[in-house]
């Protein structure tokens, strides 16, 4: 790939992108994305398989895995009850530890006092669904906000595999402001406080940009994103 065109040639300085959106690029080393990667192994032939979520009768080109809750625009289930009605796998505790130490990890970005205007508290951080989404080079997310769960705790995205162009925006609408930044295997995105229900999508894929620790090896490619959030159901 073009030196020019390489995440090396962009800013990747961890930075708050807008009040309550921090960015940590390269939060996971390569052990732990590898080791990730193989987990996903693991939820993939688990009693769900990855599956095109329907939205007003069109099918997502983005494949999801949800570990916790089954996820369906409007609603969370236990079971996956438009796919093969089967349980969904467990929220894995070894996240709740790792959604915490992503959202210490904004301290380098973010003042205490924005921190507790923000609801970014570790030790407070309990998660109760991850939705696992499996991007081929052709998959885009449109804009939209999170706003299925009913708690407001922040939600905390890893991403794997593929480069793709994040845009992040604003609470009002689908337009700008927005921010446009490219999410690279390893980094984290912590949106929670004024940003927790801001607008933002998947723009597109950018092929062939996983180094070869971060390949997504049975799809010859592509990126995974994992967002924690915290439903509010029992
Ligand atoms: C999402 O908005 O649920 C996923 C975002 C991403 O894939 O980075
Ligand atoms: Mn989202």
């Amino acid at each position: 790939m073009d030196a020019l065109f390489a995440d090396e040639a962009f800013d990747r300085r961890p930075r708050v992108i807008r009040p309550g959106a921090v960015w940590l690029p390269g939060f996971l080393d390569e052990a732990a994305q590898s080791w990730l990667l193989r987990q996903f192994e693991v939820w993939q032939s688990g009693p769900v398989p990855a599956h095109s979520t329907v939205i007003a009768g069109h099918p997502m080109s983005v494949k999801t895995i949800g570990l916790g809750w089954h996820w369906r625009p409007g609603r969370y289930d236990r079971e996956a009850v438009d796919v093969n009605r089967e349980r969904v796998l467990p929220f894995p505790e070894w996240m709740t530890r790792l959604g915490r130490t992503v959202i210490s990890a904004t301290a380098e970005v973010v003042s205490r006092e924005d921190a507790r205007a923000w609801g970014f508290d570790a030790d407070a951080y309990c998660p109760d669904v991850a939705l696992v989404n499996v991007y081929d080079e052709h998959a885009k997310m449109g804009m939209h906000q999170d706003k299925d769960e009913a708690d407001p705790a922040p939600v905390v995205s890893l991403s794997l595999g593929d480069t793709c162009l994040f845009r992040f925006g604003n609470t009002e609408n689908r337009n700008r402001p927005f921010e446009d930044i490219r999410l690279a295997t390893g980094d984290a995105f912590v949106f929670g406080g004024p940003a927790r229900f801001a607008f933002h999508g998947v723009k597109g894929i950018v092929p062939d940009t996983a180094p070869a620790h971060a390949r997504i090896g049975h799809l010859g490619g592509g990126r995974i994103n994992i967002t924690m959030r915290t439903t509010g159901r029992d």
